[in-house]
C-alpha cells in the first residue's frame, strides 16, 4: 500500500459519520445514547443482564428486501442503525478475559468490502465503538464463541421473540444466529415464542420487565428527543398546509399522499412513522385506508389524510380532513365542528396528572351530545360506532410509542384524535352518510398544561378554507399527459 494510500483511509476512518458531508449532522449523539444505556443500568434489577436484538431484515420477494428500519429500542439505546446486531447491558461490571472492566458489550455485522459495495456502508466493530462509543464491539460471527454464563445471573431480560426472522445460510452471524446462539447460551426452552410467551419462566429468563422499564424511558422524552420530534411534526404539518394550496377536484388519493411525502423528503425525513392515510369521501370511513388507489377526488367529498414525517426516527402523527372543493358543506361542517370540539375539551385537561382515559371520556362526552342534537343517534348512552377508537397515544419512535398509559407527566408527548365515521345506510337521514372526519394533533406535556406543537396546519373550518384559496406552487408544475407522450416527445 503506498502512503498517499494510508493517509487518505487514515483520514477516512477518522471522520466520524456524524461529521461527514455524506450524512446530515443532527443525529442524537454519541454521548446521547450513552447516556440512555446509563439510565437503562440504573433500572435494572440487581445482578442482571439485559439483551436486546437488532430488528430483521425483511424479504420483499427474490433478492430485494423491505427498507431496513432499526427496531427502535435498539436504536434509542445504540444509535446503531445495521440489522443483525445484539446488545448486552450489564448492572453490575463484568471483566474480560484480559482483566478488563465493562458493562456493555454490542455484536455487529463485520466489515466487508464486496457486501458494502453492493448493500452500503458498515460501521464494524471499530467503527462500532469510535462513532457510537460502546465500551466493548466485535463482529457478530464471535456471539457463537463468546463467554458468558448466563445462569450466574438472577435475571437475564430480554423482549419476546418475533417468529419473522429468517435464516440467511450465507451468513453465520445474522440475527437468527444470533438468537438460536442465545437462546442456548441461557437455556431459553427449545418451544415455539408463543408458548414459551404464555408461560411463566422457570428459570432466570424474565420477558416481562423489560418492557416496562423500556416504556418509562422511551415514554418521557429528553430535549434531544424533542427537538427532532418537532421537526418530525413541523415537517408534516408543511405536508398539510401545501396540500390544502394544491388540493383540486380530480386529483388522485395517490397525488395527495405524493405531495405529502415529497415535502417530508424535501426536508430530510428519511422515513414514514406508518404507511400514509390518504382517503377521499367514504375511503375516510376507513380507519388505516392505506390504498390510495381512488384516482378522482369528487368536489362534493371530503379527504381524510392522516400522514407522519419520520425524522431521524422519530415520527409525527397528524391528520386534517379537509373539502375537496375548498368549502365544507353544511354538513361537513357540522359533523367537523363536533370533532374539533370534542379534540378542544381534551385540550382544556391535557396536563401532568390527567389520566388517558379521562382524555377519551371528554372527546367521547362532546361526540355523543353531539350526535344525538343531530339525531345521528337518539340519546347520548345509545351505543354506536361512529367515533369506534381511542384518542391518544404517545409518539417518538414509534408512531404508538412505548410509554406509560396511566397518567400525563411532563415531557411525554401526545396525540388528541378524535374521530366521526358515517358510513353509508347506518344514518335514517343519507345526508350524512360518506362523511368521515378526524383531526389528529401532537402535544408536549408541559409543567402545567400542553403546547399544541402541530398548530401549524390549520384546524378550523374558517382557517382551513382560507388556506385552500392560496397559490401553490404546483399550480404551474405541469406534467405531460401520460396518454400522449411518446418515447420521442409529444
Ligand atoms: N396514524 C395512526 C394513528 O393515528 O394512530
Ligand atoms: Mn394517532
Ligand atoms: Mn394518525
Amino acid at each position: 500500500m503506498n502512503r498517499f494510500l494510508v493517509i487518505t483511509l487514515l483520514l477516512a476512518g477518522s471522520l466520524s459519520l456524524a461529521q461527514s458531508p455524506d450524512m446530515p449532522s443532527d443525529f442524537l449523539n454519541k454521548e446521547w445514547h450513552k447516556e440512555r444505556r446509563q439510565k437503562l443500568r440504573e433500572k435494572l434489577p440487581s445482578n442482571s443482564v439485559a439483551v436486546f436484538f437488532a430488528n430483521a431484515v425483511r424479504n420483499r420477494s427474490n433478492d430485494v428486501d423491505y427498507i431496513y428500519h432499526q427496531d427502535p429500542d435498539f436504536q434509542y439505546l445504540t444509535g446503531y442503525r445495521e440489522p443483525n446486531a445484539v446488545l448486552l447491558i450489564f448492572k453490575d461490571k463484568q471483566k474480560t478475559s484480559g482483566g478488563a472492566l465493562y458493562d456493555e458489550i454490542i455484536f455487529v455485522q463485520p466489515k466487508n468490502m464486496m457486501r458494502e459495495m453492493w448493500t452500503g456502508r458498515r460501521l464494524g466493530n471499530m467503527g462500532t465503538k469510535e462513532q457510537l462509543g460502546i465500551q466493548q464491539a466485535f463482529n457478530n460471527t464471535e456471539f457463537k464463541d463468546y463467554n458468558i454464563d448466563f445462569k450466574a445471573f438472577e435475571q437475564v431480560l430480554f423482549l419476546d421473540f418475533h417468529n419473522d426472522v429468517r435464516n440467511d445460510a450465507q451468513d453465520p452471524g445474522d440475527l437468527y444466529d444470533l438468537i438460536e446462539q442465545f437462546k442456548v447460551k441461557a437455556g431459553y426452552p427449545q418451544k415455539d415464542a408463543l408458548s414459551v410467551a404464555r408461560e411463566q419462566p422457570k428459570n432466570n429468563l424474565n420477558t416481562k420487565t423489560l418492557v416496562s422499564i423500556m416504556n418509562d424511558l422511551r415514554g418521557i422524552k429528553t430535549p434531544e428527543e424533542l427537538d427532532l420530534l418537532r421537526k418530525a411534526v413541523m415537517i408534516s404539518c408543511i405536508g398539510q398546509v401545501e396540500v390544502m394550496k394544491a388540493m383540486k377536484p380530480g386529483m388522485s388519493e395517490r397525488e395527495v399522499q405524493g405531495i405529502h411525502e415529497y415535502v417530508f423528503k424535501k426536508y430530510q425525513a428519511e422515513d414514514l412513522g406508518y404507511p400514509s392515510i390518504v382517503g377521499g369521501g367514504h375511503n375516510g370511513c376507513i380507519l388505516h385506508y392505506i390504498d390510495n388507489y381512488k384516482p378522482a377526488l369528487d368536489p362534493k367529498e371530503l379527504i381524510l389524510m392522516d400522514l407522519g414525517a419520520e425524522y431521524h426516527g422519530y415520527t409525527a402523527d397528524i391528520t386534517r380532513t379537509i373539502p375537496v372543493s375548498g368549502k365544507f358543506s353544511p354538513e361537513q361542517k357540522q359533523i367537523y365542528d363536533l370533532v374539533l370540539a370534542a379534540q378542544e375539551e381534551a385540550m382544556k385537561i391535557c396536563k401532568p396528572g390527567t389520566s388517558f382515559s379521562a382524555l377519551y371520556d371528554a372527546t367521547a362526552r362532546v361526540i355523543n351530545k353531539g350526535l344525538a342534537e343531530l339525531n345521528i343517534i337518539d340519546k347520548p348512552s345509545d351505543k354506536h360506532l361512529y367515533y369506534p377508537h381511542g384518542c391518544c397515544h404517545h409518539i417518538g419512535l414509534d408512531v404508538h410509542d412505548r410509554g406509560n398509559y396511566s397518567v400525563l407527566q411532563e415531557n411525554m408527548v401526545i396525540t388528541i384524535e378524535p374521530g366521526i365515521y358515517i358510513q353509508d345506510n347506518t344514518t335514517k337521514d343519507p345526508k350524512w352518510w360518506g362523511i368521515a372526519v378526524r383531526i389528529e394533533d401532537d402535544y408536549l406535556i408541559t409543567k402545567d398544561g400542553c403546547e399544541h406543537l402541530s398548530a401549524f396546519a390549520p384546524r378550523t373550518t374558517e382557517a382551513i378554507e382560507a388556506m385552500m384559496k392560496q397559490p401553490s406552487p404546483l399550480d404551474n408544475f405541469l406534467l405531460p399527459d401520460l396518454d400522449k407522450v411518446t418515447p420521442k416527445g409529444n
